[in-house]
């Protein structure tokens, strides 16, 4: 039998939403004697490759922890290279999105950024907005609790405003107001390095995703590793609350 991650996929089982936080670049530059900005620099190929895996396997929505609310507290020429790192991928990377079709997004304050990334996450996000299939999704300046107290912000203006009824909030009508408004939640959440938590990260829309924590290093991880993890999402069953029996009798009618 060929190894997991060549074994095919059947459709049903693919996520349609993939969210990783990319971990280990700076224990594999360490690792090496090498700087952290190498680590890095390497994570930056590994997004690469599995950016491009990722959509030819028929995911439709990649998001990326690429800088989280708390990633400021780092040494600033750590923080300088890691923006530098994000204006050389947006230059490079267009012409694979327009060549793959797939949209740019960011969630997060983004506003917080240099202008000079702002500039190009802006360039990039208008030159690809016409490819509503995929999108890759960049998490920048992002922390799931200040999404919540920004959605609060939007959802209290919406309700001065007249457009929100508080007698009438739902789930449904709060995410209108985060930044992930039109993008669907997560199926599979993946975390690198062997750390098992969740840092911050899609803490609401992950309510009903599949975790999975690999000890891969990110600058390590690619095509073979992001195989690896849709085939193991493939053999688990999602239930959203329901029994096993249930979900088992539903997969029989739809046959
Ligand atoms: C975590 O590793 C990684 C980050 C905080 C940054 C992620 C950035 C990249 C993968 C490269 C640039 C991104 C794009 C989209 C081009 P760490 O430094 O915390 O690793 P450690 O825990 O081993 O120190």
């Amino acid at each position: 039998m060929p190894p997991a991650h060549k074994q095919p996929l059947p459709n049903a089982t693919l996520p349609t939403h993939v969210a990783i936080i990319m971990d280990g670049n700076g224990r594999w530059a360490k690792q090496r004697g090498l700087p952290r900005l190498e680590g890095h620099r390497r994570g930056a190929k590994a997004v690469r490759s599995t950016l491009t895996a990722a959509f030819e396997a028929g995911v439709k929505y990649l998001t990326l922890y690429a800088f989280s609310v708390e990633n400021w507290k780092r040494p600033q020429d750590e923080v300088g290279g890691l923006m530098r790192l994000l204006n050389y991928f947006l230059k490079q990377e267009l012409k694979t999105l327009q060549k793959n079709k797939i949209s740019l997004r960011t969630i997060g304050r983004t506003d917080a950024l240099p202008p000079s990334v702002r500039k190009e996450l802006a360039a990039t996000i208008k030159a690809t907005a016409h490819h509503k299939d995929r999108a890759l999704i960049l998490a920048l300046n992002y922390g799931s609790r200040t999404e919540i107290a920004d959605a609060a912000a939007a959802y209290a203006r919406a309700v001065a405003a007249g457009k929100e009824n508080p007698d009438d909030v739902s789930w449904d009508a709060f995410a209108r107001h985060l930044y992930t408004a039109e993008i669907p939640d997560p199926d599979l959440v993946i975390r690198t390095s062997g750390e098992t938590r969740i840092s911050n990260f899609l803490l609401m829309q992950s309510a009903y995703a599949e975790f999975i924590f690999t000890p891969v290093l990110w600058p390590d991880f690619g095509k073979a590793e992001l195989l690896a993890c849709l085939a193991e999402y493939a053999k688990r069953e999602r239930r959203f609350g329901q029994t096993g029996e249930q979900v088992a009798g539903r997969e029989k009618s739809e046959k």
